[in-house]
């Protein structure tokens, strides 16, 4: 049996005719088809099969291909173009349940979610499409290399990629390659407003009434804030007493104000508002403590309010560990230590859970003495770790 220097060696063993290496003035002589050739010849690749998928330019059957690519790039810059129109214009401040303005607030998520993702998808349908409609019918044997690709390799891939480029004609597809651009850059103009905007927007605006800094324990006009429980049942008003709760234990606590006696709106509200959930923890008696600065008088006696929404990224830091005085968050396992102003001793987050200023009033109820002397949740530009 003979063996041409085309024909694949056998299986796990070398080519015996490895193709010869060019000279480097060979090679800058070679022009680009040339080129992509060498590199299929280098690579042990034997072309079988090479077909245009269109060999007739401009029959109607390659404008049909043509304009549904672009199709598909004309919506990922669609979606890209209202992407960035949610991303800059949509009211996106936060809004309990209820207040004026809450609907379009909680449309702000989904929003942003669906453009960016029918921009992504749509890009990546339109490039897929692309090669599949475009792309020449080819069968390709190769032998498989070892180690690095050297000079001559990565030049002649290049060509190769190019001339995959113009076998698919793409030179004279101003239609793709301006939709194909269209999507790209409007899609890379979002994903750097994206990057840029948050450091840009101001969380002061609106400055003492800005959401992020006022939750619902903010006093009115003067009026009581109690601390209540949830019984289920938003018109049952538990308010909480210090003897209602034993030591070494923790509640969850939700504001309430006289005014909101049978409203059932605004008790459902101040259920359900993100900010509000407070842990009410209850020390065992002569427990040693350690105070925040400026926050001495926050506490009343054992009582021990901190807000309920970790500082890392928001979930409720529901576990509260009495033998060792750890508040978890079971998102990402960040731990507080509760006597020690809830600072964060474990995980990711990077702040203390913010403290709640709490006092008994005449009546023997615990009650709010202010809101939260800094936001709560997740750290952001103004807000980090202390
Ligand atoms: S949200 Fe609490 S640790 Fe991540």
């Amino acid at each position: 049996m003979t063996t041409s220097r085309h024909d694949p060696p056998p299986l796990g063993a070398e080519n015996p005719h490895p193709p010869r290496t060019p000279s480097a003035a060979e090679l800058a002589d070679m022009d680009q088809e040339q080129l992509a050739t060498l590199a299929a010849n280098l690579d042990d690749v034997e072309i079988v099969h090479n077909q245009r998928k269109f060999p007739i330019p401009g029959t109607r059957a390659e404008k049909r291909a043509e304009r549904a690519v672009a199709m598909w790039f004309l919506i990922s810059a669609l979606s890209a173009v209202a992407f960035i129109g949610v991303f800059l214009f949509w009211p996106f401040e936060y809004k309990a349940p209820g207040d004026p303005g809450y609907a379009l607030y909680s449309y702000y998520t989904p929003l942003v979610g669906f453009t960016f993702g029918m921009a992504v998808l749509a890009l990546g349908i339109g490039v897929i499409s692309y090669v599949k409609k475009f792309f020449p019918d080819e069968v390709s044997v190769q032998q498989r290399h070892d180690g690095a690709s050297d000079e001559v390799a990565r030049r002649t891939v290049m060509a190769q990629l190019a001339k995959a480029g113009k076998d698919t004609d793409i030179a004279r597809r101003s239609l793709i390659k301006r939709t194909a651009g269209l999507a790209a850059g409007v899609f890379g103009l979002g994903l750097g407003l994206a990057a840029v905007a948050p450091l840009v927007r101001d969380p002061w605006k609106g400055r003492e009434e800005a959401a992020l800094w006022v939750t619902g324990w903010k006093p009115v006009n003067g009026e009581t804030v109690y601390l209540r429980y949830d019984t289920g049942d938003p018109h049952e008003i538990a308010l909480v007493r210090p003897e209602d709760q034993d030591p070494g234990s923790m509640m969850t606590v939700f504001p309430f104000r006289e005014s909101e006696r049978g409203d059932e709106e605004a008790l459902i509200r101040a259920l359900r508002r993100a900010d509000n959930p407070v842990m009410l923890i209850r020390l065992r008696p002569g427990t040693p403590v350690v105070l925040r600065e400026g926050q001495e008088d926050f506490h009343y006696g054992d009582y021990y309010a901190f807000s309920k929404i970790c500082t890392h990224l928001g979930c409720p830091t529901s576990l509260y560990e009495s033998q060792t005085q750890r508040i978890l968050c079971p998102c990402h396992q960040s731990q507080f230590i509760a006597t020690e102003y809830a600072k964060p001793v474990f995980g990711p987050a990077a702040r203390p859970l913010p403290q709640l200023p709490i006092t008994v009033n005449d009546e023997g109820y615990l009650v709010a003495t202010g809101d939260f002397p800094e936001a709560i949740g997740p750290s952001f530009w103004e807000i980090h770790g202390s």
